[in-house]
């Protein structure tokens, strides 16, 4: 076993110093020496104790099961993802930390990726690789219960906005298409605060076209965003507890105000009850604030809403789907019981909920019997949401 030799870097918040810290060749860090004067720029996420500030960090890198990510390390000589943050100074293009090492004289303007161009690389090679080609040669469903896990890419524009590229997991688009079912609601909707995703073609290595999204970059230079997840971090949870209450006193004491959290909550848990949005775990809600003054800005546009329309049960199992008993990896368990915290119930106009089902004729498997399917499970949660509209309390009502 190689034993890896430690070299200090500052963890910069643009061009602020809000730690010295020791990290290995494997990426990992040491011990910690927290610039006092400028705590407030320290991550939120960190700021309990040095162990929370680790997982800060570990969280930082590419997740080592992304999909693809063994096979682009290795290909790109790295030995780890954390290794791989440290070569590319942990620069992020949601937010504005990035590490330096101790005698160099960098500054933010040479290396943030918001204004200096890059390659994508490690993205490059997860969604180009064989390996997308293998996903697609399968024939059975993989149920996606990991996250994070999607290949992604950031690109540069003509114009130079930037923007992501995301695959899907497994052989089929759907992840893809609902990114463009879910902008298509809330544009229906009315709302203005989500990420819009637009469908891209993917080439793979044998030459082949597939379908993935894109949507350009929420942040910027004068946006950063955090996750609930860092949020949550910030303060003691107990055992068990519903995250909505606890993250709702994180935002407040951040200044957002009651009527803000409430409002988007309302209508980002009636959505996503919509459309069987089954992932909005605490990584898929983000606050933003402006990295220069610290003020919170609010939520961040609505983003990743790819897990959902029964997107991992096969075309066979959908009509045994029981809306009433749907799982989600949220505040609570029991989707249906997400609606238990909305207060304002006419948030969502289901006059203006016909999606267009056509976007899923793109998909490649089992569209012409999986469409109408998918269509009468939506009708179904429509007359379930009309239901709570009209003051039914459906979660305690099995029968839906
Ligand atoms: N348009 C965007 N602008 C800025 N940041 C983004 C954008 N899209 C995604 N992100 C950031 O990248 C992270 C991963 O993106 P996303 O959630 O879409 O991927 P995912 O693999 O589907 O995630 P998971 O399966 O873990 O929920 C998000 O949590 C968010 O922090
Ligand atoms: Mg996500």
């Amino acid at each position: 076993m190689r034993i890896g030799n430690s070299k200090e870097y500052f963890l910069m918040h643009k061009d602020i110093r809000v730690c010295l810290m020791d990290i290995d060749d494997e990426g990992n860090i040491g011990r910690v020496r927290r610039n006092e004067a400028e705590i407030e720029h320290f991550p939120l996420g960190g700021r309990m104790n040095d162990m929370k500030f680790h997982e800060w960090w570990r969280d930082r890198a590419i997740p080592k099961t992304r999909h693809g990510a063994k096979t682009a390390l290795q290909k790109l000589g790295y030995s780890s993802t954390n290794s791989a943050l440290v070569n590319n100074l942990a620069l992020s293009l949601s937010d504005c930390y990035w590490i330096m090492p101790r005698e160099s004289e960098l500054e933010w303007k040479d290396v943030n990726l918001f204004t200096n161009d890059f390659v994508d690389t490690f993205g490059e090679i997860t969604l180009n690789s064989d390996y997308i080609i293998d996903l697609r040669n399968k024939t059975r469903f993989n149920c996606a219960t990991s996250q994070g896990e999607l290949q992604k890419k950031w690109c540069i524009d003509e114009s130079g906005r930037r923007y992501m590229i995301k695959g899907n997991y497994g052989e089929s688009y759907q992840q893809s298409l609902n990114e463009m079912f879910a902008s298509e609601l809330h544009k229906m909707q009315g709302f203005d605060n989500y990420t819009k995703y637009s469908l891209v073609k993917l080439q793979t290595d044998m030459g082949s076209d597939g379908l993935g999204c894109m949507s350009y970059d929420f942040c910027g230079e004068k946006i950063e965003c955090i996750s609930a997840w860092e949020l949550l971090q910030t303060i003691k949870l107990k055992q068990n507890e519903s995250y909505y209450y606890p993250l709702k006193e994180v935002c407040l004491s951040l200044g957002m105000k009651e009527d803000e959290y409430t409002s988007f909550m309302d209508y980002q848990i009636m959505t996503d009850y919509l459309i069987s949005n089954t992932d909005r775990h605490m990584n898929n809600i983000s606050i933003i604030r402006n990295p220069d003054t610290l003020e919170l800005l609010g939520f961040a546009p609505i983003y990743d809403s790819g897990n959902s329309m029964f997107y991992n049960v096969s075309y066979k199992d959908l009509s045994r789907v029981k809306i009433s008993d749907i799982k989600t990896h949220s505040f609570v368990e029991k989707e249906s019981r997400l609606l238990q915290y909305v207060r304002n119930r006419d948030c969502v106009d289901l006059e203006k909920a016909d999606i267009d089902f056509k976007v899923f004729e793109k998909d490649i498997l089992e569209r012409r019997v999986r469409i109408p399917l998918l269509k009468e499970l939506f009708d179904k949660k429509k007359m379930s949401l009309l239901a709570f509209q009209s003051g039914k309390d459906i979660w305690k009502n099995n029968k839906h």
